[in-house]
């Protein structure tokens, strides 16, 4: 009687959330939800969002003012159109979500969206739903898995959560209360759904988690597995080329998971490991629990084993109490790493972490101030290393048409997007490229031709 209903998720904020809102559409698919990009036209609209910093969250609200006029020029044509708002801010506010934004249906946490099909008949029985609660089932227990079509239209490179939450407690951020303690799925639940992303083309997988190096899943044999087995495993998946993993504590780089850099070939050469400051001081007040020269030793294990190893990291500028002193270390410390990128960000009191009690909160101005010092060092960097790349061959998976006609966007080992000009045939596709120009840290490349056979093979080949 129903034709499709139609779904646009919005996802902000990190990986995990880009995860979380295509399983939201593989829940909402065997009930006859097809996504659409066009949220005018949507029957759902779910905005998958992210609290991490005021900024990300005060985002959801000016979002939300737009889709309650999408939902109003929707009721004068008669059409229903249901809100939903998931991922962390829903988590941290719940139904001041609704207090706020009225027009607000439906609001679930990032360990709820299984449930997804019974919040929407509630909503629809009731006005509103809302669910919060940290559930004693595991939702990846209730997932449908995506298919074939979902998954290729999704691309050749795609992202799979291992382990969520987060025991570390760092002062300044809202982690460990919106997505809770640490969780790992077991190995045999995570090589199930790589098989099953491989079998529909995909050829890189990240393995994905709030700390994904504190990785601790039940194994086949009923152990914990550490990331550097997991790892191992899923490279022998048929058809994965390519792995990746992130984000990382330092303090969780285990030499297990070190000696996989050096030993396993589908692991790709690139990293990113959040330090946050280079200050000692600054590292003990946000609670990181390693010291700046700890992280330098790692980095140094790390380019033992991997010598061509790109790094990248998270920075935050302004912490409570922060020095120009402090400031200036950090600094110092992304010369000395030799970043290849970097994220940066003001320090953002979250409410309920203890960060935001502390007193020695830094002015604004001062924030913004270093904020634009460190993207100049870190820009200064990734330009070092992206020079370092010129004229070199490398391998290419290519995702997507790229910016002109005849351009394919591919991803180099060490994850710098390269503009090249390829057949759409090579969309999925591994290829040597040769960088042949940098701009403004953008990378273009060649294909290396495949060598020609003589012109006399061909003539006796009857071509
Ligand atoms: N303020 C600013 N940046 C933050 N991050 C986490 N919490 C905050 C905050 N309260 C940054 C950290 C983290 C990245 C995902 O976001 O650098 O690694
Ligand atoms: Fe947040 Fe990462 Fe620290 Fe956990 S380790 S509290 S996710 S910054």
């Amino acid at each position: 009687m129903n034709g499709p209903r139609k779904l646009y998720v919005k996802s902000f904020g990190c990986q995990m959330n880009v995860y979380d809102s295509r399983r939201m559409a593989d829940v909402l698919a065997p009930h006859g939800y097809v996504e659409t990009a066009a949220a005018e036209t949507a029957d759902l609209v779910i905005l998958n969002t992210c609290h991490i910093r005021e900024k990300a969250a005060e985002k959801v609200y000016s979002e939300l003012g737009r889709v309650r006029r999408m939902k109003e020029a929707a009721a004068a044509q008669g059409r229903r159109l249901v809100i939903a708002v998931a991922g962390c801010v829903a988590q941290a506010e719940g139904k001041e979500i609704i207090r706020r934004a009225p027009a607000v249906d439906l609001v679930f946490g990032p360990q709820n969206y299984h449930r997804l099909p019974d919040l929407l008949a509630r909503a629809e029985r009731d006005g509103k739903a809302v669910d919060t609660e940290f559930p004693i089932d595991d939702k990846f227990d209730h997932l449908a898995a995506p298919d074939r079509a979902a998954i290729r239209a999704r691309g050749v490179s795609t992202f799979v959560t291992v382990q969520e939450g987060c025991d570390k407690f760092c002062t300044f951020c809202v982690v460990p209360y919106t997505r809770g303690a640490e969780i790992s799925r077991p190995v045999q639940k995570v090589l199930a759904e790589v098989e099953h992303l491989a079998e529909a083309g995909v050829r890189e997988v990240t393995l994905i988690g709030q700390n994904v190096n504190a990785y601790h899943g039940e194994g086949p044999d009923g152990r914990p597995w550490p990331l550097a087995r997991l790892l191992e495993r899923v490279a022998r998946v048929d058809g994965i080329d390519r792995l990746r993993y992130t984000t990382s504590h330092p303090r969780d780089m285990d030499d297990a998971l070190i000696a996989v850099h050096r030993d396993l070939p589908q692991l790709m050469p690139q990293l990113h490991l959040p330090v946050q400051s280079g200050s000692d001081r600054i590292l003990a007040a946000m609670n990181r629990r390693h010291s700046r020269a700890d992280y330098l030793d790692v980095v140094a294990r790390l380019r033992d084993a991997r010598p061509d190893l790109a790094l990248t990291s998270d920075f935050i500028v302004g912490f409570p109490g922060e020095t120009e002193a402090d400031f200036a270390a950090t600094l110092d410390l992304v010369d000395a790493i030799g970043l290849s990128g970097a994220f940066s960000f003001k320090y953002s009191p979250r409410p309920g972490t203890p960060g935001a009690e502390m007193d020695d909160q830094v002015a604004e101005d001062v924030k913004s101030q270093r904020l634009q010092r460190l993207q100049e060092t870190i820009d200064r960097n990734q330009a070092a290393f992206n020079r370092r790349c010129l004229h070199r061959t490398f391998d290419v998976l290519f995702e997507r048409p790229g910016r002109h006609r005849g351009q394919l966007v591919g991803r180099s080992p060490y994850l710098q997007p390269v503009q090249v000009d390829a057949p759409v045939s090579l969309i999925g596709e591994i290829a040597a490229v040769t960088v042949t120009e940098i701009a403004s840290n953008s990378l273009f490349g060649a294909l290396v031709q495949a060598q020609q056979p003589p012109v006399s093979a061909l003539l006796s080949a009857g071509a």
